[in-house]
């Protein structure tokens, strides 16, 4: 697939004509970066925007004491993007980026960015879109770090993992490749032992199935009702 063709499956960028792809696809670079790198330092300067082209990237934050304690805040796939916000604001990164795969990321700068947004309000709209989506994401997590209890903290990271990236067919939902246990307990902000003991009462409930990495939520409609 080449740069265009990739971007034309941007949601952000998937009203562009074919000229204003190949714009921006030129405007770009490309950038490599292992599994584990560092991509985005919270609180650094940065003013360019990234678009994953391929691999899988957390964002997280870490605490300031010396306990390396890690909330993950969200997973991020090909075609999604970061680094918006210093970009739109002027601040500091707001978390850190780091990549979970091998990943290979196509960068926009910030006037670039800019620019784009100026003439072309479809992209300004599908950006706000996007924005909107994470907003009500954050607040179903602050919901569920501050209000529920161990099952609901859970079942909130495996309802946003669905929507993210579940395969949904007859009411059933299947994620392919579940995080890590240690990486469930930082995005629930639990610990690995919960998650271990709440997935397996979840399974015995006849709510989900596991069966390796693999997840699924039996009847979606049901679970959200149980625990939304
Ligand atoms: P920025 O602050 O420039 O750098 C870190 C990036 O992480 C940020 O832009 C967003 O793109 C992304 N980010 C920060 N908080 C969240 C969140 N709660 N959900 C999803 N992405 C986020």
């Amino acid at each position: 697939m080449d740069n265009t063709e990739f971007l034309s499956s941007v949601p952000i960028f998937s009203e562009l004509s074919s000229n204003t792809l190949q714009k921006v696809s030129e405007l770009g670079s490309l950038r490599s970066y292992s599994k584990n790198a560092v991509i985005l330092s919270e609180e650094e300067d940065g003013s360019a925007l990234f678009v994953i082209i391929s691999g899988k990237v957390k964002v997280c934050r870490t605490s300031n004491d010396n306990s390396s304690k890690e909330v993950i805040l969200s997973i991020l796939n090909p075609s999604d993007f970061f680094g918006e916000m210093a970009l739109l604001d002027g601040l500091n990164r707001s978390a850190s980026v780091i990549a979970q795969e091998d990943s290979k990321l196509f960068l926009i700068q910030r006037n670039d960015f800019l620019d784009l947004l100026y003439e072309h309000p479809e992209v300004s709209v599908a950006l706000l879109q996007e924005l909107t989506q994470r907003l009500r994401a954050a607040t179903m997590k602050i919901k569920a770090l501050s209000l529920k209890d161990a099952e609901g903290k859970v079942a909130t990271v495996l309802l946003q993992l669905a929507d993210d990236v579940g395969k949904i067919k007859r009411g059933v939902v299947e994620i392919e490749k579940l995080p890590f246990q240690h990486e469930l307990a930082n995005m629930a902000g639990t610990s690995r032992e919960t998650i271990s003991r709440t997935l397996h009462s979840f399974a015995k409930k006849g709510l989900v199935e596991l069966d390796g990495s693999k997840l699924r939520i039996i009847s979606y409609e049901k679970f959200k009702e149980l625990f939304h």
